[in-house]
């Protein structure tokens, strides 16, 4: 279907909501560490959302119980936050959030270490948080669509990792999921001309084994099919008539932490 353009004062909208979710990723990001609870992850976030006067959106999201997905080791994305899972040192925790201010959406994830990673684990982390940025060079206005989708794919394949099919990225706005579908493999159609005022979520979810992954009978929780770890990193941009600029950052791109 068609591809939302928002209006300046909508863009305005999508940077505040962008900017209060960079700093909710902050904030969860620091506190991190060994013998937290996925939910007690998900309480602090909620807060964190909920005291910048925003809604956060996840929740009740067709069901959904939680704020913040909390996916751990081989949990893709979805993980339903829980008081008897605790994060242990070594592991890896993809956090998944977004919320909603003065109507209008913000959406990102970021998977982080437990106390001390192993150095696979830390560059499955770094490959999938660069994949992003590999295809974002091609968000650009006058680019399509796809040639995000296999600038991801180029860039993942060379380190034999598996990038999840079964879930994409999206259109973002007034609504959480808008068009289009961004996948995050290479696709035979070129997709969508991306036009300036266009806002996206990408969002590639890389596995250190194959690409496949199962759905728990939770209703939510995704894992590789084959055990392997699996890393996420997501980010809600704006397409402007030159760099693509990431709204949920801070403001002035690159946060030097993660
Ligand atoms: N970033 C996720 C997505 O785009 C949001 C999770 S949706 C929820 O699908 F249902 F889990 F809330
Ligand atoms: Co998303």
């Amino acid at each position: 279907m068609a591809v939302s353009i928002k209006s300046a004062r909508e863009i305005e909208l999508m940077r505040k909501a962008g900017e209060l979710l960079a700093m909710v990723h902050d904030e969860l990001g620091k506190a991190i560490r060994p013998g937290m609870s996925t939910q007690e992850v998900n309480e602090l976030g909620t807060r964190l959302i909920r005291d910048c006067g925003c809604v956060p959106n996840f929740l009740h999201y067709n069901g959904y119980p939680a704020a913040i997905c909390v996916s751990v080791n081989d949990e893709v994305v979805h993980g339903i936050p829980r008081k008897d899972r605790l994060l242990k040192e070594g592991d890896i925790v993809s956090l998944d959030a977004g919320l909603i201010y003065k109507g209008y959406h913000s959406d990102a994830a970021r998977t982080h270490a437990v106390g001390k990673i192993s150095a696979e684990a830390q560059q499955l982390i770094d490959v999938t948080r660069q994949s992003f940025f590999e295809g974002i060079k091609m968000a650009r206005a006058g680019c399509h669509l796809h040639d995000i989708s296999a600038a991801i794919d180029a860039y993942v394949s060379r380190f034999g990792y598996g990038i999840v099919r079964d879930l994409v990225g999206h259109g973002i706005g007034t609504s959480l999921h808008e068009d289009p579908q961004i996948p995050n493999f290479a696709q035979k159609r070129k997709g969508v001309r991306l036009q300036p005022g266009m806002t996206l979520a990408v969002e590639p979810m890389i596995n250190a084994g194959g690409w496949k992954v199962n759905f728990l009978k939770d209703g939510w929780t995704v894992v590789t099919k084959d055990g392997s770890l699996s890393a996420h990193y997501e980010n809600t941009i704006l397409i402007t008539d030159g760099e693509p600029e990431i709204l949920t950052m801070p403001r002035g791109g690159l946060s030097p932490v993660i």
